[in-house]
């Protein structure tokens, strides 16, 4: 959506995976305080975000939602001014049909008077469900709050949360910043595995602007470290947005360091705005990747089995030139190697992911297009 925002992929937090319906001011007082401690902020996450069951069941006297004064006594303007004051920004969520999914007033047939409130509020970052459309053709639903939040004259981020029914990712750009193109994530590998499948053929619909969403990221949720960091590496290496879905306040370092490694999330957020694709996929070990602004070009090793293996690729493959030697940065290792040979190999271990940022130096060729022809063995 050319609003001027998401030109890179949006970075944040949002409470719906970890709370549920548990979200109170408190909560999202505390996160987005600890974003800023952490060192989040400083690394590049910006929105902090309400999921469903903020308000109460039924409209005011003038037609208005309503926060649930028990979970917000203080109000959504409050949290957001208090968010603002940590130079952040605020997001919250809405449903383009008659009811969220949970059972609150959706703002479809309000959506003027809903966005109006929302700007009033401070809100910058609005999240749309689709639970309860009934027969109102899709697009023209979300289409009426896009109108509706422009012409309040406020920035606010779209973020089309449609499940990628009716092929959104082909009219997303049109209408949002983001586009979820899959079912809601579980924290386990198989629900990883299978939104991850989904979002990586999409990558012509993305770019600056408008962004597939494969959903939150599950990081600190209770899958292994290991598939943590594949989670976060898929993640950026297709140019997701990337929100925390966990309570950051009570994660483990472990789970900290994945989130704060700042060059995995260069590579989410490069400039040139490519989703990486897949350059090869056999037998469950995947090659991915992605172009970036310097002529670098980040791959991502994938094993999706269940041991060991070893993963190979080729420059060319990736779309690198030829070239007297390689500088491959290894993303999590944090380890640097140089070497002539044109064929990068790693072993990678089960569910897990090897990470390079490779540098080609003194180029015999132009580069090439990434190839699908190449092979992982
Ligand atoms: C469905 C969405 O996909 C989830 O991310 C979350 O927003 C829930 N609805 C809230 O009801």
């Amino acid at each position: 959506l050319s609003n001027g925002l998401a030109v890179t992929p949006p970075m944040g937090w949002n409470d719906w995976n970890a709370f549920g319906c548990n979200v109170s001011e408190a909560l999202v007082e505390q996160t987005a305080q600890y974003m800023v401690t952490s060192g989040m902020k400083a690394a590049g996450y910006e929105y902090v975000n309400i999921d469903d069951c903020w308000m109460t069941s039924s409209r005011d006297a003038s037609g208005n939602l309503v926060a649930d004064p028990a979970k917000f006594p203080d109000g959504m303007k409050a949290v957001a001014d208090y968010v603002h004051s940590l130079g952040l920004k605020f997001g919250l969520y809405e449903e383009a049909g008659t009811a969220t999914c949970a059972g609150f007033p959706g703002s479809l047939g309000h959506e003027t008077q809903d966005a109006n409130l929302f700007a009033s509020w401070g809100v910058d970052y609005l999240k749309y469900d689709n639970c309860n459309g009934g027969s109102e053709p899709t697009q023209q639903r979300y289409d009426a709050m896009r109108d509706a939040l422009a012409a309040t004259g406020r920035p606010i981020l779209f973020a089309l949360c449609e499940w990628g029914a009716d092929s959104v990712w082909t009219w997303g750009a049109q209408t949002g910043n983001m586009w979820r193109t899959t079912s809601d994530i579980s924290p386990n590998f198989g629900s990883m595995l299978n939104n991850f499948h989904s979002n990586v053929a999409l990558a012509q619909y993305a770019g600056p602007g408008g962004w597939n969403d494969p959903d939150m990221l599950e990081v600190g949720n209770g899958m292994s470290a290991t598939e943590d960091q594949s989670e976060f590496s898929l993640w950026a290496q297709m140019a997701a947005p990337l929100v925390s879905g966990t309570d950051l306040r009570n994660a483990s370092a472990a789970t900290m360091a994945i989130y704060l490694n700042k060059d995995v999330i260069a590579v989410d957020q490069d400039p040139l705005g490519k989703q990486g694709t897949e350059v090869s996929s056999s037998g469950g070990l995947d090659v991915l990747a992605k172009p970036l602004s310097n002529g670098d070009v980040s791959v991502v090793l994938f094993n999706e089995n269940t041991t060991a293996a070893t993963i190979s690729t080729t420059a060319a493959a990736v779309g690198l030139p030829s070239a007297s030697s390689y500088t491959l940065n290894d993303l999590w290792a944090h380890t640097s190697t140089t070497s002539s040979s044109s064929t990068f190999s790693a072993s990678v271990p089960a569910h897990g992911v090897v990470m390079y940022r490779v540098t080609a130096k003194g180029a015999t060729s132009a580069s090439p297009s990434p190839s699908v022809s190449a092979s992982a063995s």
